[in-house]
């Protein structure tokens, strides 16, 4: 039934753009506390665990998905939407950019704190306000395009796909991705998560 299928497929795209955004949230907001402290010295267990999701999460499982699923049925049955399926399908490709510059300003603080706070700060708010607005679109133009083209087939073949029912992708699982969220969740200090406070330290 294309009803069933297709909100169980955009309910599971929403939830996953909710956590890659809460992610994000907690992220920038330690980003900024780094850089605003310059005394405190960060775990950068929790970047690095933070990092990781993002890189591997959207870049390597949401992504792809969403190129060989929903862009591509999309695509075929709206030619109307080549544009911007085109521009969404570039943006895939500068996210996976702006992450290789996160990991880089990540390392160039970690060696260096309190330097390079303010170069982390920046990758952090370029990576996070360009997914900000790449979801946005994606919720705000692709899910209704979607929803006014797409057969009944094509919501059953994109709701497997996003309920990991099938997974011609990579050798990732959901649940790890659940496990190492539970992870950032523990380790972030409070009130982003459930870990202790950063303390002040001397610099190295
Ligand atoms: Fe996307
Ligand atoms: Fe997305």
């Amino acid at each position: 039934m294309k009803n069933e299928a297709m909100q169980k497929a955009i309910r599971i795209i929403r939830d996953e753009h909710r956590s890659i955004a809460a992610v994000l949230h907690a992220l920038k907001h330690l980003a900024d506390e780094s850089y605003s402290d310059a005394t405190v010295r960060p775990d950068f267990t929790v970047f690095r665990a933070m990092i990781r999701y993002i890189d591997e999460y959207p870049e390597r499982l949401h992504h792809p998905k969403e190129d060989a699923y929903l862009f591509e049925r999309l695509a075929a049955r709206a030619p109307k939407a080549h544009a911007l399926v085109d521009g969404l399908r570039a943006e895939h490709v500068r996210g996976a950019a702006l992450v290789r510059e996160l990991e880089r300003a990540l390392v160039f603080f970690e060696e260096g704190w309190p330097r390079g706070a303010f170069e982390f700060r920046a990758a952090v708010d370029a990576y996070s306000e360009f997914h900000w607005a790449h979801m946005r679109k994606e919720e705000n133009e692709v899910l209704p395009l979607c929803e006014e083209n797409l057969t009944a087939a094509d919501w059953d073949a994109i709701a497997a796909a996003f309920g990991g029912n099938t997974d011609p992708i990579a050798d990732l699982r959901e649940k790890d991705f659940a496990q190492l969220f539970s992870r950032i969740v523990s380790l972030a200090p409070a009130p982003i998560g459930l870990g202790e406070p950063w303390r002040k330290g001397a610099p190295a």
